[in-house]
């Protein structure tokens, strides 16, 4: 049987999504952003990969998050997404915002990690040989190196820009000190840094608290909040112990420790507050992060089309009243119960 050529819905602008200015640039991003750290690797079925990157298409989720070392295996993700644009997405191409990064342990020997020109240079040709693409739209340094010379690390990307492999760059998880000494030596040169990717829910307020929001706006550089749900945590996932099949269970990132009696009833008394607020916990932990103006964009995670589904909920954002927030508030900031 020939496989059906996929066709995007014809609607999917004018479906729900809502697109943010990144920051000071003619760059629109989708409230929502897809990432592929887990469930694109070789060890997931292909069929489920692709089912979710169509859903996210056909619902105007135009911007994609991947890294090098995405899978498992390292570069899988990668390569799925290759398959993805060979199957479904090569005539779209110019309606994606596809984001690769390199920063952690990729390869074996010392150039295979952190942020030297060698490693940074070397990762984003494999990446594009993967996807099978000539550039990317957002090429990231995944974390701050305190050992490598941040000029260094600077220079290859503002190099990158200029030879063409990616058209934007970003920064993630770098502390605001170096953040602020990136975003000047980038402009110094006409690269302006498009974004900075952090950690952020409603159980991680490092943004807020160590002034990356603010810094971020202050130089008109986006903000995208990665792990929006905190792994899985702030879901339905766990509210009757770990599910198999659930990230949790594989123990990887996420591990069952994390998962305390007391973390255990504040998501409970969190998704009451979403349930009388006629939401999924889901979608009011996406729809708090989203209420903040300073971020850009979302970047979640699904293991399957029904999350997915689940999580464009959110843009229906109903407001929080003043009463609900100090609900919210007061919940998070009960003890974790951990050691
Ligand atoms: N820059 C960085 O260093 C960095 C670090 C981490 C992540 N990221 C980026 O951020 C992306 C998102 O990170 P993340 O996967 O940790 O995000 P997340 O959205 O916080 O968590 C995703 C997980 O939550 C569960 N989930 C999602 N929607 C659900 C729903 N509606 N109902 C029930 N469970 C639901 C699924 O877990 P199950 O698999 O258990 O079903 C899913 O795999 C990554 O793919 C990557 O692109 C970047």
């Amino acid at each position: 049987m020939v496989n059906p050529v996929y066709a995007p819905a014809a609607d999917r602008y004018e479906n729900g999504m809502a697109y943010r200015r990144c920051g000071r640039s003619g760059v629109l991003l989708p409230e929502v952003s897809l990432g592929l750290w887990h469930n694109f690797g070789d060890v997931n079925p292909l069929s489920n990969s692709l089912a979710m990157a169509h859903y996210a298409f056909d619902h105007g989720i135009t911007h994609f998050d991947l890294a090098n070392n995405y899978g498992p295996s390292y570069g899988s993700a990668e390569e799925t997404f290759g398959q993805i644009m060979k199957k479904s997405f090569r005539p779209y191409r110019d309606e994606l915002f596809v984001a690769t990064k390199a920063g952690y342990d990729m390869w074996p020997g010392p150039y295979g990690n952190w942020g030297s020109r060698k490693y940074l240079m070397a990762s984003l040709d494999q990446s594009l040989k993967r996807m099978g693409l000539d550039y990317v739209d957002l090429f990231y340094t995944h974390r701050y190196d305190p050992d490598t010379p941040l000029e260094e690390t600077l220079q290859a990307l503002v190099d990158i820009v200029r030879q063409g492999k990616a058209l934007y760059v970003g920064i993630s998880r770098y502390p605001a000190s170096a953040a602020e000494k990136a975003y000047r030596y980038l402009a110094e040169r006409d690269v302006h840094c498009l974004i900075y990717q952090g950690r952020y829910n409603l159980f991680d307020r490092a943004p807020e608290e160590q002034g990356i929001l603010d810094q971020a706006h202050h130089h008109g550089v986006g903000f995208i909040g990665f792990s929006p749900l905190a792994q899985g945590l702030l879901t339905s996932r766990y509210l009757q112990g770990v599910p198999e099949d659930s990230r949790m269970a594989q123990g990887r990132f996420l591990k069952r420790e994390t998962l305390t009696e007391a973390v255990a009833a504040k998501i409970k008394a969190l998704n009451e507050v979403a349930t009388e607020r006629g939401q999924t916990l889901a979608e009011m932990a996406l729809a708090w992060v989203l209420a903040n103006e300073k971020v850009t964009s979302v970047i979640v995670g699904a293991s399957s089309v029904a999350q997915l589904e689940d999580n464009l909920k959110a843009l229906r954002k109903p407001g929080f009243t003043r009463q609900e927030l100090e609900r919210i508030e007061t919940i998070c900031r009960l003890p974790d119960g951990g050691k």
